[in-house]
């Protein structure tokens, strides 16, 4: 099918900028740049500059940051979703978001296609691709990377010379960033060798944690039904709140992580970010989810919280079962509202206190002090029916001769 006007994911970086002439040399089409902001620290109006000298028809900049916090990183901060423990998603959140202002812009401007710069190699490819095939499954997929023969930067950069689009005068990062309200990603280049440390002049929102305040800071998040609301008793707007803890936990070193992550595509990889206000964000609902939630619930929303995890990272948003998680969440996080104090040092950042007016500690029942309301008696009858499949396992074992143990596996020739 012969594509007239492809609506392109546009960062006004290098790549996505060399793929404007390319389309509309090898697919004869028009381009549409889609820019959405979710909160990185871009010159918007340089990039849309950009986007039209580079040969764009239209360049449009939407600013999504609200949504991106309040319909994408909040849920799944409710959801205790963290990618193999460490990773608080903030690549894999903003996908499916950019994914559809890409869609409602190729569907208001007439485009006929969608284009992304991501390579095959990577986790955001999927990401977008589901995204396009969940919102607008008529529309082809365009992937420059997976179709293309510039094989590095200096092609690339060749490649721009050639078709007169602006080439970038400062050298480029030794690795790739991604940005958003949520975090600041690095990977690639210099740390793709898990076993060499990151340069200190690498981070953009963390300051050193050697090098934070000597003195500690208090900080009180309030939340209600499990989504943040507030900062030192002043309620603000989702994407104000998160950017402002941002700059206060990052001014203390809170919020580095560096791993090494499985792909979906099946490689290991490795990644650092910076992800302050996600990290204060984390431990304060943590800490008030203890205090809130029943423990049959508690321990049932943490089996589910590694599973929506693996569904944001792997591009599954638009999936029934992120909707059905999301209902419970509805539901289990009624109650989950309150306040949490953290401590913030060198880096760390510790819960200290927190209320909530649905608290379920109750002091008479936690205390070793006295009190009527627990028998102590009962005690007695609850381990001893409590202990009977271990009294009988234990008798089991006396009685009988301890198996042989298993035979080693045999090789086949
Ligand atoms: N590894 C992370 C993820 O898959 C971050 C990816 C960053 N993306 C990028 N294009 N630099 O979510």
């Amino acid at each position: 099918m012969k594509v007239r006007k492809a609506a392109l994911a546009y960062s006004g970086g290098l790549d996505t900028s060399v793929i404007i002439p390319w389309l509309r040399e090898e697919h004869g089409c028009q381009v549409v740049a889609v820019v959405a902001n979710v909160g990185q620290t871009d010159d918007f109006a340089a990039v849309e500059r950009k986007a039209l000298a580079s040969g764009a028809i239209e360049c449009r900049v939407v600013d999504v940051r609200r949504t991106f916090v309040s319909d994408y990183v909040f849920p799944a901060l409710r959801a205790g979703a963290i990618y193999e423990g460490r990773y608080l998603l903030g690549t894999a959140l903003a996908r499916p978001l950019i994914a559809r202002v890409q869609v409602e812009v190729a569907k208001e401007t007439g485009c006929d296609a969608l284009a992304h710069g991501c390579t095959g190699k990577g986790n955001d490819q999927v990401r977008f691709e589901l995204a396009y095939r969940a919102l607008a499954p008529e529309l082809p997929i365009i992937a420059p990377w997976r179709e293309w023969t510039l094989k590095s930067r200096e092609d690339e950069i060749a490649y721009a010379a050639r078709h007169g689009i602006p080439v970038p005068v400062t050298s480029a990062k030794p690795y790739s960033i991604d940005q958003n309200l949520w975090h600041t990603s690095y990977e690639g280049g210099i740390l793709e060798d898990p076993a060499v440390a990151p340069p200190e002049d690498m981070f953009q929102t963390t300051s050193d944690p050697a090098e934070a305040p000597d003195e500690p800071e208090l900080l009180e998040i309030e939340f209600e039904h499990g989504f943040p609301i507030g900062v030192n008793g002043h309620r603000l707007p989702p994407e104000e709140l998160v950017a402002g803890l941002n700059v206060l936990a990052g001014a203390h070193g809170v919020g580095r992580m560096d791993l090494v992550e499985n792909r979906l595509v099946g490689m290991k990889s490795r990644g650092v970010y910076e992800t302050p206000a996600g990290t204060v964000l984390r431990t304060a609902l943590a800490d008030l989810e203890s205090l809130t939630l029943d423990r049959e619930t508690h321990h049932f929303r943490e089996t589910i919280s590694p599973r929506y995890a693996d569904l944001v990272y792997n591009g599954l948003w638009h999936s029934p079962l992120r909707e059905s998680f999301d209902a419970f969440l509805e539901i289990s996080h009624r109650w989950v509202s309150g306040r949490v104090r953290l401590r913030l040092f060198k880096g760390s950042c510790l819960a200290v206190s927190r209320t909530s007016p649905y608290s379920l500690y109750r002091h008479d029942l936690a205390t070793f002090g006295e009190d009527g309301v627990y028998d102590q008696k009962d005690a007695a009858g609850f381990n001893n029916l409590w202990a009977l499949p271990t009294r009988v396992v234990a008798a089991v074992r006396r009685e009988t001769a301890s198996p042989a143990p298993t035979p080693e596996p045999v090789a086949s020739e």
